[in-house]
């Protein structure tokens, strides 16, 4: 192939029911099931072209050169779509993001997304979305959900070929809000790629994964029926459930900060208080809000007023991955 260009969307997606731990970190096989609301408002484009003229693959994320170590993770992802198309070609690689790095927004998943969609295209080849999400989910675990639109299960599967995610409903089915409460902008010292290889360390891990069955399905349930309390209830317990074995890891990994805490607490005092909202948060100290639409504007309110809330986005049920 002399030049092949394409340009791809892809949302970034918050766990309602957290993956952690692989059972195979090479094929990032997860050691439990996950359910997922993609965030639309929220964006990565990619543009990858194909060119015979590069030495190497390049990449710029948001205008700048990356780390080393996410052009190698690139480039891994690439080689698996050159290996797919039967070609050698470098590639240039252009990513944006419409929403400020390291505000505890998973945006590895809607990096892979994107550049799956877009690598693919670019290589021409044809593949459908379930195919697509188990390519994804070989660059980053959480991206093989955000291939979808609306709210995702990603069945953990045995294999690779049967770990993949699927949609469970629509981005019209419930139109949940997701406040997201930024309480600091550092970098994380462990990545989650990393954090996953801790996860067995954890004398938890093992009834964690054993009761996942039991909340994916009072989680599905609960979405499947709009039923604000009980997805509120089941969500708040996965996360914490997940960041006890995080706490309980050789080394332990510890994202929350002070704030984390008082916001964690501040939502419970006003969901007994009749406000829709709950919180789960992933391997950072932020907080996701996640409420309903009718309730969301005075979440957003008290959340602005909380010292140390440096920021907030506000996320909507959003579509799937596309290329453009
Ligand atoms: O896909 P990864 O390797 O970035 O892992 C995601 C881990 C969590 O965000 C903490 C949970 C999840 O299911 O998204």
């Amino acid at each position: 192939m002399a030049k092949g260009t394409a340009s791809a969307v892809a949302s970034p997606n918050i766990a309602l029911i957290k993956y952690w731990g692989n059972r195979d970190h090479e094929l990032r096989l997860p050691s439990n099931g996950s359910i997922s609301l993609t965030l639309g408002g929220l964006e990565t484009r990619t543009t990858v072209s194909f060119d015979e003229t590069l030495p190497s693959d390049r990449l710029t994320v948001d205008g700048s050169p990356p780390t080393n170590s996410a052009l190698v993770r690139v480039s891994e992802h690439l080689d698996r779509i050159r290996h797919l198309a039967g070609i050698h070609t470098p590639a240039q690689v252009e990513s944006r993001n419409n929403f400020p790095a390291g505000v505890g927004v998973a945006s590895s998943a809607s990096a892979f997304a994107a550049l799956t969609l877009a690598g693919t295209a670019a290589a021409d080849l044809s593949l459908n979305p379930k195919e697509l999400s188990r390519l994804a989910r070989l660059g980053s675990g959480s991206a093989c959900r955000s291939i979808f639109g609306g709210y995702v299960e990603w069945y953990a599967g045995e294999t690779h070929a049967d770990s993949h995610a699927e949609p469970l409903a629509p981005p019209e089915h419930w139109d949940l809000i997701d406040l997201i409460a930024v309480i600091s902008r550092e970098h994380k010292g462990i990545g989650s790629t990393q954090g996953h290889t801790l996860a067995d360390t954890s004398l938890l891990q093992s009834a964690r994964v054993t009761d996942t069955p039991r909340r994916l399905n009072i989680c599905r349930e609960a979405l499947l029926h709009c039923d604000f309390p009980t997805l509120a209830s089941i969500v708040e317990q996965d996360s914490n459930l997940m960041h006890a074995v995080m706490f309980t890891s050789t080394p332990a990994l510890i994202y929350w900060a002070p704030t984390t805490i008082e916001l964690m607490q501040a939502v419970t005092t006003w969901r007994a208080e009749g406000l829709e909202v709950c919180y789960t948060i992933d391997a950072g100290p932020n907080v996701h809000c996640l409420c309903t639409k009718q309730h969301a504007d005075q979440v957003e309110e008290r959340l602005g007023h909380l010292p140390g809330v440096i920021d907030l986005l506000r996320a909507h049920p959003g579509g799937p991955a596309s290329v453009i």
